[in-house]
C-alpha cells in the first residue's frame, strides 16, 4: 500500500488533470478475484474497509433531488477536504452511488490512489436506472452504464461496479432481477469488448428475509458470464451492543458458506442506538467471518437528515462526529487473518441453483436479450414501414396500444415477460424503434396495403435495406422478432435519449415538499416495454 504523503497529495492537487491517464507512478495495484476472495496482485488477501461516500443518499439507496445529484468524484474541494479523513479512518475503499460520466474525475481519483483507497462505483444514477415496478434493460440504460464504465475503467483503483442497488425489494418485484442480471451480463461483456482490465461487476442487495436467499442464488446461478462477480449485502441487523448470533450474522454467514464469488457488506452500520460503537467491526474482520466475507462498507461518510454520518461538513471544513472516532478505533484494532492467494485452493467452484419461479420468486433463469443497439439500428433500416420521428411519449404510448390491439402478434418481438422468460428480440430497443417494428409487422400482415402504414399519419413507408453486417443478427432475431440474438454491441450504442424529458412525472413529493426520486425506481427509460405490456393486456392507457 502507498504511504500517504502530504507532498504527493499537493502535487496531485496542482496537476490533477495531468494524472488522468499518463502518470502511473501513483497507481494502486488492481484488486483481483480468485474464488470467493479478493487479492492484491501480489497475492495478499484484500478485505474491504469501506465507507459509502456520497451526499444526499439515504440508507435504502434513494436520493433526494429532482434527478440531478452531486458527483462527489468531480468535486475537487470536497475530495481535498475528505480524502485525508477517509485515510485517517482506516478506509481502503469508498462506495459511490452515482457519478456524472461526462465530468472529469481525475483529480479525486488520483487523491484516492495516493491515499491507498479503492472505489466501488454504482453504474446507475437517479435518472437512469432499472425501475423495480416496470423493469426493463434497454439500449439507453446500456449506453448510460457503459459511459460510467468508460469514465472509470482506466483507474487501477476501481475495485468493481455495482449494476444495481436494492432493485428487487419485495416478492412482488422480483421479476425485476432478470433485467438487473442482464445488465450485469452486458456490462461484463462490454468491459471485455473494450479490452479493459478485468473489473468485476456485482449487485448490492437489501436484506429482505422473504427474498434474500433467492436473490443471492439467482445472481450467482447459471453461466458465470451472466452472473455477478461479487455480491454486496446492505445489512443493518447489528444495532448497538448486538452479537454475532443476535444480529443474525451467524445465519447470513452460513448462507454464504459455499458461495462461489466474493461477498461483503455493501452497507452496514445500524444507527438505532447512538452514538454508534461499531462493535460489529470485530465480527466482520474476525475469524468467524473472514473465510466467507471480504469486509464491508460503512454507511456513510456525510451526516445528513437520516443521521448516519461520520463527519458533518460545512464548506471546506469537515468535523468528525463521535461515530468517526468509534469507527476509526474499531478499524484500527481489526486485524483479519488472511490467506495468500497461493495458499488458497478454491473449493466453492459450483454456482448456486437458479431458484424456481413460483409464489416466492418471479424471475426466470432465461435472461432478457443483450441490449444491442446495433441490432436495433439494423432492424429499423430493414423495415418497410416505420414510425415518424419526434413522437411524444404520450403519442407513442397511444400508438403502442393501437397497433398491439389491432394485432397482438405484431408485438411479440417487443414484449418481455421475465417470469416466463419469454422476450422479444427487440424488447431492449428504444420505444421509437419498437413502435416501428410493430407498425411494420402490422403492415406486412396486411399485405403491405398502403392504408396499413399510416396510424393516423404517424407512420411512413420506406425502402428497407439490410447491410451485410446486419444479416446474421436479423436472421437470428427472426421475422417475428422472437429469436435469440447472441451478438454483443460493438460500441456503447449511445441512443437518442428520446425519453429524457418529463422526469417530473415520475417523481414523488416528500412530506416536506422536496422531490424524491427513488434511486432505482425512476422509470424514465422504460417507456416502450411498459406501454406494450399495457397494450397487450388491455390494461388501458399508460401513465407517463
Ligand atoms: C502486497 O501489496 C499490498 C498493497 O500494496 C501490501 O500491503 C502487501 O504487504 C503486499 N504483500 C506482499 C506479500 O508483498
Ligand atoms: C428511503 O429512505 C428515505 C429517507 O430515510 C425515506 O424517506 C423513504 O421513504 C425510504 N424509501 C423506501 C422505499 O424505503
Ligand atoms: C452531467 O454534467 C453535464 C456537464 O456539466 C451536465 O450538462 C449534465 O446535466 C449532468 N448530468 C446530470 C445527470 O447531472
Ligand atoms: C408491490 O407492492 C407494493 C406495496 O407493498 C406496491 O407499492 C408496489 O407498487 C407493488 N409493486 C408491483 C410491481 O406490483
Ligand atoms: C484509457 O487509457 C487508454 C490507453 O492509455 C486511452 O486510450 C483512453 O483514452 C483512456 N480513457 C480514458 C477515459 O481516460
Ligand atoms: C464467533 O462466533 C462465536 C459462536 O457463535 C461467538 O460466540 C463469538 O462471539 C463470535 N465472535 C465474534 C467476534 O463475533
Ligand atoms: C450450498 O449450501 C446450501 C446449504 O447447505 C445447499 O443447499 C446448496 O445446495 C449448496 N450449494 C452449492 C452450490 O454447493
Ligand atoms: C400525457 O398523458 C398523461 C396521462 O394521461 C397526462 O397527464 C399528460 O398531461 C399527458 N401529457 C401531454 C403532454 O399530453
Ligand atoms: C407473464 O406470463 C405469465 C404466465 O403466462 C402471466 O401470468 C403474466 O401475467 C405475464 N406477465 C406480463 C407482465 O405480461
Ligand atoms: C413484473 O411484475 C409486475 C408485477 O406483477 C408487472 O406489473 C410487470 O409487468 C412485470 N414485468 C415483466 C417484464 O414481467
Amino acid at each position: 500500500m502507498k504511504t500517504f504523503s502530504i507532498a504527493s497529495v499537493a502535487a496531485a492537487a496542482l496537476s490533477g488533470a495531468l494524472f488522468a491517464t499518463s502518470v502511473t507512478a501513483a497507481d494502486l495495484p488492481s484488486i483481483v478475484i480468485k474464488g470467493s476472495h479478493f487479492f492484491y496482485e501480489n497475492g495478499t488477501e484484500f478485505f474491504i474497509r469501506g465507507v459509502a461516500y456520497q451526499q444526499d443518499v439515504s440508507s435504502n439507496g434513494t436520493t433526494s433531488d429532482d434527478g440531478t445529484f452531486t458527483d462527489p468524484l468531480a468535486d475537487e474541494a470536497g475530495c481535498t477536504r475528505d480524502v485525508p479523513l477517509l485515510q485517517e479512518l482506516g478506509t481502503n475503499t469508498i462506495r459511490v452511488y452515482a457519478i456524472n460520466a461526462s465530468l472529469d474525475h481525475s483529480f479525486c481519483m488520483n487523491l484516492l490512489q495516493e491515499a491507498g483507497i479503492y472505489l466501488i462505483q454504482d453504474l446507475s444514477n437517479p435518472s437512469s436506472s432499472i425501475n423495480r415496478n416496470s423493469p426493463t434493460w434497454n439500449t439507453e440504460l446500456f449506453a448510460d452504464y457503459a459511459a460510467v464504465v468508460d469514465a472509470m475503467a482506466n483507474y487501477t483503483n476501481v475495485l468493481g461496479f455495482f449494476a444495481g442497488n436494492e432493485v428487487s425489494n419485495e416478492v412482488n418485484n422480483t421479476n425485476a432481477s432478470a433485467f438487473v442480471k442482464a445488465a450485469v451480463r452486458d456490462m461484463k461483456a462490454y468491459i471485455k469488448t473494450k479490452g479493459y482490465r478485468t473489473i468485476g461487476v456485482g449487485y448490492a442487495t437489501n436484506d429482505d428475509a422473504s427474498i434474500r436467499i433467492n436473490l443471492a442464488h439467482y445472481f450467482n446461478c447459471g453461466d458465470a458470464s451472466d452472473a455477478i462477480d461479487f455480491w454486496g449485502y446492505n445489512i443493518y441487523s447489528w444495532c448497538g451492543a448486538s452479537s454475532y448470533t443476535e444480529s443474525g450474522y451467524d445465519q447470513r454467514t452460513l448462507e454464504f458458506a459455499n458461495y462461489s464469488v466474493p461477498a461483503f457488506f455493501a452497507e452496514y452500520g445500524c444507527n438505532t442506538v447512538q452514538p454508534r460503537q461499531f462493535t460489529e467491526v470485530q465480527a466482520i474482520y474476525g475469524d468467524n467471518m473472514t473465510s466467507i466475507w471480504s469486509g464491508g462498507i460503512v454507511y456513510m461518510y456525510f451526516q445528513e437528515a437520516n443521521d448516519f454520518g461520520l463527519v458533518s461538513v460545512s464548506g471546506n471544513t469537515a468535523s468528525k462526529l463521535a461515530d468517526f472516532t468509534a469507527l476509526s478505533k474499531q478499524l484500527a484494532s481489526a486485524t483479519p487473518s488472511s490467506t495468500a492467494s497461493s495458499a488458497y485452493t478454491v473449493t466453492n467452484t459450483v454456482a448456486q441453483a437458479c431458484p424456481a419461479t413460483g409464489t416466492a420468486w418471479a424471475a426466470a433463469s432465461a435472461l432478457p436479450p443483450i441490449a444491442n443497439s446495433d441490432l436495433c439500428s439494423c432492424m429499423v433500416s430493414s423495415l418497410s414501414c416505420v414510425a415518424n420521428s419526434g413522437l411524444t411519449g404520450n403519442e407513442t404510448s397511444t400508438l403502442f396500444s393501437t397497433v398491439c390491439g389491432l394485432d397482438n402478434s405484431a408485438c411479440a418481438g417487443i414484449t418481455a415477460n421475465s417470469t416466463t422468460g419469454v422476450y422479444g428480440a427487440y424488447s431492449m430497443c428504444s420505444a421509437s424503434q419498437q413502435l416501428s417494428f410493430a407498425f411494420n409487422q402490422y403492415y406486412l400482415s396486411q399485405s403491405s396495403a398502403s392504408t396499413a402504414c399510416s396510424f393516423g399519419g404517424n407512420a411512413m413507408v420506406q425502402t428497407g435495406s439490410t447491410s451485410t453486417s446486419c444479416k446474421s443478427m436479423l436472421s437470428q432475431a427472426g421475422t417475428a422478432g422472437t429469436g435469440t440474438v447472441t451478438s454483443v454491441p460493438t460500441g456503447t450504442g449511445s441512443s437518442s435519449g428520446s425519453a429524457a424529458s418529463g422526469s417530473s412525472s415520475t417523481t414523488k413529493k416528500s412530506a416536506a415538499g422536496s422531490v424524491i426520486i427513488p434511486r432505482f425506481d425512476t422509470g424514465l427509460l422504460q417507456l416502450g416495454a411498459y406501454v406494450v405490456v399495457a397494450g397487450l393486456t388491455g390494461a388501458g392507457m399508460l401513465l407517463l
